[in-house]
Formats: structure tokens, sequence, C-alpha cells
């Protein structure tokens, strides 16, 4: 059990989404609220309001003050807190105004946590780190299957430019890249997402935008760097325009020919400087992508390919669901129809023991 103690902070207003967030990673979460704390948010406003206790049940297994206000962290550092004693992992969360994060009083407290193994989570400005960052650590610090990994997600599709108003794009949502970056969070991974054209931002990743194929392959070569895999769920455009117009194209009397030249091939290039990389390729297919798959994972010297049949109907691009295959060196897995959510996690079983298979070679 997690153990998710609330300060009377303005950053008690994400308390519920950390709770929900850490809880989805399968861990059971009780919430005790400090007094203060109820002025900003109470046992309504959490995902299962009985996870909000005045006591916990039993001995917890982390505790995470989130948010942690100057007194808190006094009382932590003083051994004045009977609740987080003999915790394995204790976790901290400040939220401080410049001038009290600064007072050599809370400078020293937070040595002494930091001394006594208590992680703490700072936020880049004033005030609590964002929810999406406190729950990542929590999750990478808790130990799981992902924990120590870094992985390098791609979601969305790019978006090419024909005009000053006019792309060539493709019907990717993200939805699947975001659920494997959002998984891989709770399985305690550090994820970096780069993406095409999705508005939305997974909580506890760093992510990065692009547009277009080549700022996609420029951000993707870089980040690579520091990454152990590459999930290239991306739907990354196969041509560009050849002359883009740095104008509106007017209507003018007849039709329109647009010549189109080839873009990079991302995957081939990444492979080509991160030769060790493990990566995972995914193969869109009219009808069986068995077949494309396994051609694939050779063509593009890739160590996974996840294929799936973009001929059906609510699977898929901008679906909520998919269907796929996932193909590796030496066999496959075929993933029924199930939830993004669900696809990601059995698409990361196979990226950790494809990789633990080939570390032990
Ligand atoms: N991909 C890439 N660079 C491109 C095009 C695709 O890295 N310029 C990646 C995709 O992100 C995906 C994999 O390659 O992980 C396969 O993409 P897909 O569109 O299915 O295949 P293509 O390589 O484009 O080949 P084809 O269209 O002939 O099937």
């Amino acid at each position: 059990m997690i153990l998710h103690l609330v300060g009377p902070g303005p950053g008690a207003l994400a308390a519920p989404e950390i709770s929900r967030e850490i809880s989805g990673s399968g861990r059971r979460v009780e919430v005790i609220l400090e007094p203060g704390a109820r002025c900003f948010v109470g046992p309504a406003a959490f995902e299962d309001p009985a996870c909000v206790v005045d006591e916990p049940s039993e001995f917890p297994e982390a505790v995470l003050c989130a948010p942690a206000t100057a007194g808190i962290l006094a009382r932590l550092a003083r051994g004045l807190d009977g609740g987080s004693a003999g915790a394995r992992s204790v976790f901290v969360a400040p939220d401080l105004d410049a001038s009290t994060a600064g007072h050599p009083a809370v400078e020293e407290n937070l040595a002494l946590l930091r001394e006594d193994g208590c992680e703490v989570i700072l936020g880049k400005g004033e005030g609590m780190a964002p929810a999406g960052e406190v729950v990542a650590r929590v999750l990478g610090g808790l130990g799981g299957p992902m924990s120590g990994l870094h992985l390098l997600v791609t979601a969305g599709g790019t978006h090419e430019p024909m005009d000053s108003v006019r792309f060539i794009g493709n019907r990717s949502s993200g939805k699947m890249g975001l659920a494997l970056a959002r998984e891989a969070v709770r399985l305690g991974a550090r994820v970096t997402v780069v993406a095409a054209n999705v508005e939305a931002v997974e909580p506890g990743t760093e992510t990065n935008a692009v547009e277009t194929v080549e700022q996609l392959r420029a951000e993707v070569l870089r980040r690579a760097a520091e990454a152990d895999a590459l999930v290239m769920a991306a739907a990354v455009s196969d041509f560009t325009p050849a002359s883009p117009v740095k104008e509106k194209i007017r209507r003018g009397e007849g039709g329109l020919s647009l010549e189109l030249e080839a873009t990079a091939d991302v995957l081939s290039a990444v492979r080509e400087r991160y030769p060790d990389l493990f990566v995972v390729g995914f193969a869109a297919t009219h009808g069986d992508p068995v077949a494309d798959a396994r051609e694939k994972l050779g063509s593009k010297g890739v160590n996974l390919v996840v294929g799936n049949d973009i001929s059906r109907e609510g699977i898929g691009f901008g679906a909520d669901e998919n269907e796929v295959y996932v193909v590796g060196r030496e066999g496959g897995r075929f993933v029924p129809r199930a939830s993004k959510k669900d696809v990601a996690r059995v698409i990361l079983d196979s990226l950790l023991e494809e990789m633990s298979k080939e570390r032990q070679e």
C-alpha cells in the first residue's frame, strides 16, 4: 500500500490525479488529508473517495507527501512524523514559494531528508512539481519491471506542408503511442515522447512536439542517444511535396499536380546511427499483417514489429482499440482485439522479454 499524505498547499488540487495515476499502476493507495488540505480538496474529488482515510489500514510500503509544505518537511526531517518512519521508500514533493524554498532552515531540512534516503521531487519553478512528474518519479522509484529503462516513444502522424495552409497528413490520432508511453510510466520507465501533431501530453513523460518527418527524424536521432529502446508508433509520411510554396496556392482555373518526393526512413537512420539500440517498429497493413511485419523486421533491422490490419473497422487509426501481431526474431504473439491500453501492455511485455533475451545472448 502507498500512503499519500496531502499537505495544505495549492499542490493539493493535483492530489486526486496523483493518487489515480498511482492506483492505475495496480498499487493500492490510501490518502490522508492534513487538516488544512481540506481547504483545497475533499474526499469527493478522489476517484475512490473511500481511499481517503483517517489512519492507514496497514504499514505502508511507501509514503508520498505531495504537496509537502515547509511544516511537513520540518516534521519529516526532524523525526516528528511517525507515519512515514520505517517505510521502505519516502517521496516528498515540496510545494513552496521562492522565498520559503530559499530559507536556510528549509534547505537544511531538505538536505537531511535526502541524507535519510528520501526522494525529493522538486518542480522547475515555484510550487509543486507537475502531477505527472511526481507520478513518474514515484513509480520509477518503486521499482516496476521497467524501472531503470529510458524509453523513447514516437506518437501521432506527420504533416508535410504543401503551402502556408495545407499539408499532407494521415489519420493517426496518437492514441497507441500515448497508451504505450502511459503504460511504460506505470511500469516505472523514464519516458520521452516525440509527438507529431498530437495535442495531448502524457503525464509523467518529457514530450517534444514535432510536425514534419524531417523534424521527427532530427528529434528521434537526438533523443535516441540517451534511450535504451525506441518504440516507433508514429505514422510517418513516406512522401513530401517536392517544392512547398510559402504562400497559399490559389485555386486558379484548372486542377493541381503536386510533385512528391520520398522522405527519409527514420527507422533505418536510427539503426545506422545506433546499431545497439532496441527498436520496435510498426507495420500498418491492409489485410493479414504478419508477412509484412516479418518483412519489415528484416528490411528495417528492428528487434520487434507490431503489425496491425488497418482495413478493419474499429481498430487501429483513431480507434480506442487495436488488434495486433507482435513479431520478433524467433516467433510472434497474436494480441486479440482489446483496448489500446491492454495492447500497449502486451507490447511492452514483449519488449522486456526480447530485451532480456538479447542481453543474455
Ligand atoms: N517509418 C519510418 N520512416 C518513414 C516511414 C515509416 O521510420 N519514412 C516507420 C514507421 O514509424 C513504422 C514503420 O516504419 O514504425 C513502418 O511504417 P509503414 O508506414 O507501415 O511502412 P513503410 O516503411 O512506410 O513501408 P510501406 O509503406 O511500403 O509499407
